[in-house]
């Protein structure tokens, strides 16, 4: 087996995309736009509504991966580096679900819910700040982003250093 089966790969590089989105909507819009602003209940709905579909992608990503046959586990000839890209892979499950339960969390300390997608008409909590759920959310972002780079050095290091073609594995086509 070559390559990862096609609906994985698409599951993958949609959550390529669907991640930095995230993470520059929570991290730099919404963080940054004040709760009495007017815009502030659409960003939330667009931000929450986004997050809670990575989560079902997660889900469905998982299911596949464990359902669908795949390529042995890729190795670098060191039992140390082999041991952190095992973990880092767990690691994103792990930390995109906790990123996802975190933010739900958050919401609905904040009572989020029927103000954002109920249309309460209620106005938002003067601030987030102080609330202990967010605090975890955007400490899960930091450690996201820097699994992340990680993700994509050890890629990068596979593709020009080792030159064993790993990223075609998660692309299109004949997979034996
Ligand atoms: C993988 C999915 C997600 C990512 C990458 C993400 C990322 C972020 C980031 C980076 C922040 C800024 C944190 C900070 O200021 O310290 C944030 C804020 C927030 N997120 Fe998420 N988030 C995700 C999912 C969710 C979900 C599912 C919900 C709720 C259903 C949610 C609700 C919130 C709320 C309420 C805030 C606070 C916004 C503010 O400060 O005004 N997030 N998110």
């Amino acid at each position: 087996m070559r390559k990862y089966h096609p609906f994985l790969v698409t599951l993958h590089w949609l959550m390529v995309l669907m991640i930095p989105l995230s993470l520059t909507a929570g991290g730099i819009i919404l963080a940054n736009l004040p709760n009495d602003n007017p815009a502030k209940v659409t960003f939330l709905g667009g931000h929450m509504g986004f997050g809670l579909t990575i989560g079902a992608v997660l889900i469905i990503r998982l299911i596949t991966r464990i359902r669908s046959t795949h390529p042995a586990r890729a190795t670098t000839g060191n039992e140390f580096l082999d041991r952190i890209s095992l973990w880092t892979h767990w690691g994103f499950y792990v930390l995109i679900a906790g990123m996802v339960l975190t933010g739900l969390a958050t919401a609905l300390s904040a009572g989020l819910l029927p103000i954002v997608f109920g249309g309460s008409g209620d106005p938002l909590p003067a601030t987030f700040d102080g609330l202990p759920q967010l605090f975890l959310h955007g400490f899960r972002a930091v450690l996201l982003i820097a699994l992340i780079v990680l993700h994509i050095l050890a890629a990068l290091y596979h593709q020009f250093i080792l030159k064993d073609g790993l990223m075609g594995r998660m692309w299109y086509g004949k997979r034996d």
